[in-house]
């Protein structure tokens, strides 16, 4: 009788760089009388839940990991969307560090009868790959590649530090008052 087959370990796949359009994703969502406020628009809570459902989609695509939101750094309503409106959800990943990913996600209203489409609203997220156990694990590489790559990279780069900035001079002030 043949040995059983060994078997293998799963191997990670390799942290190779990619380019922020291999992690574009979208989403499109008609939207009811369900998704509406009691102002007859569509709730802000729709559009957030949306954006980060494509920002994971992104964050996934780019990691091959699972991924959970460690914070919605901004968020800009910019039109109020109507009912009966469709609504793309277009999210990349913006820039990668150890773990963590920024995410953009631009949010476009269309009218399909007035044949109209606005920027609606536009979220940068922060994303973290986390294994099964939920512990952060390495994310790959990101190359920008076109000019308006290379700025979002750098105005995420930007956005972290700030973050990262205020953080520290929170924590100082608070040591300073307790
Ligand atoms: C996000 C989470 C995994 C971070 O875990 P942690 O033990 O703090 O891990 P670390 O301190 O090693 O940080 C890991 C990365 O997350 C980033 N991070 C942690 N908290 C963050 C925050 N509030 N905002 C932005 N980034 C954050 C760190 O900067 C770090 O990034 P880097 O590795 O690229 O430098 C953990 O806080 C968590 O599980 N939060 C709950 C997530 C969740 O339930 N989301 C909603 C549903 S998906």
């Amino acid at each position: 009788m043949d040995s059983p087959e060994p078997l293998l370990e799963p191997q990670l796949p390799a942290l190779q760089a990619k380019a922020p359009s291999a992690s574009t994703s979208v989403l499109a969502h008609f939207m009811g009388i369900g998704d509406s406020n009691s102002s007859q628009h569509v709730h802000g809570g729709t559009i957030m839940k949306l954006v980060d459902e494509a920002a994971s989609l992104a964050g996934v695509r780019h990691s091959h990991s699972r991924v959970v939101t460690a914070s919605i750094d901004r968020m800009s309503f910019l039109v109020p969307i109507e009912i009966g409106e469709l609504v793309t959800f277009t999210a990349t990943v913006n820039a990668a560090w150890r773990t963590s990913m920024e995410v953009g996600v631009r949010v476009v209203a269309e009218s399909p009868r007035a044949g109209i489409s606005r920027l609606a609203s536009t979220a940068y997220l922060t994303m973290v790959a986390v294994d099964e156990q939920g512990h952060p694990v390495p994310v790959p590489p990101l190359v920008a590649e076109t000019p308006d790559e290379h700025r979002r990279m750098r105005e995420a780069e930007l956005r972290r530090s700030h973050r990262l900035a205020e953080r520290v001079a929170i924590e100082r002030g608070r040591q300073q008052t307790d």
